[in-house]
């Protein structure tokens, strides 16, 4: 498994002063932004021109989680602009293994999000396409939501079809993601950890930061 990484989500931060707010978790190993477009969620955040500032303010890579509709067409120019890594819903994708070739070509890591029923099973071959699988743990939409236990078995199951593929893709998870629910996940073998209220809603965001590292670290530890 590699290193656990912490990606504060900025869906809880104060949209009037993002460019403090990232500037605020140097701890983060990366800065996960929320795009919405109220049809694919019923709810509405940012979209490009918010992800093109956002690149050349932020010390981090920015790690966006594309929750739209038609990600075969969106999805490929926020990797243009400059994230690190995008990631679009296969429920949304048309054509999955293209829209990864697309996204990796413009040189961004693609990962690809499941919603809390969607199974992971269908999607083995597509490991060698991707940078990363993301499992939400909330129906995605909204911060804060609780955690949903129910999908700890399919993060474990996705962990082991990863592995049986060499182990290089990162296993994502994000919502619900705080200090009483991430041990749980690093045992289930997510390495990267999505983070929102617990980050930006925490007295010291780079602390809480700071914190969740340590307790996914010692989960992890215990497993291995
Ligand atoms: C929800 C978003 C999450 C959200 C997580 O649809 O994808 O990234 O910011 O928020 P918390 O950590 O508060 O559950
Ligand atoms: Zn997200």
């Amino acid at each position: 498994m590699s290193a656990v990484q912490i990606s504060p989500s900025i869906l809880s931060a104060d949209f009037s002063r993002l460019a403090d707010e990232v500037n605020a978790v140097p701890s983060a190993d990366w800065i996960h932004v929320d795009v919405m477009d109220n049809h694919f969620v019923p709810n509405l955040t940012l979209g490009l021109p918010v992800v093109e500032s956002l690149v050349k303010a932020s010390p981090r890579p920015l790690d966006c989680h594309l929750m739209i509709a038609d990600p075969d067409r969106w999805a490929p120019g926020y990797a243009e602009a400059g994230a690190g890594s995008v990631t679009f819903h296969v429920e949304a994708a048309h054509a999955p293994i293209r829209l990864a070739r697309t996204i990796r070509s413009a040189g961004a890591r693609a990962g690809m999000a499941l919603k809390p029923a969607t199974p992971v099973e269908p999607y083995e071959d597509l490991l060698p396409e991707l940078d990363m699988i993301l499992i939400m743990t909330v129906e995605p939409g909204f911060g804060g939501q609780k955690f949903l236990d129910v999908v700890l078995p399919k993060i474990r199951r996705a962990r082991t079809m990863i592995e049986r593929h060499g182990g290089s893709v990162w296993l994502q998870i994000d919502g619900g993601v705080a200090a009483d629910t991430i041990e749980r996940c690093a045992e289930a073998g997510a390495d990267v950890f999505v983070a929102g209220s617990a980050v930006y809603g925490a007295e010291d965001p780079d602390r809480a930061i700071q914190a969740l590292r340590a307790q996914a670290e010692a989960a992890g530890t215990r497993v291995a």
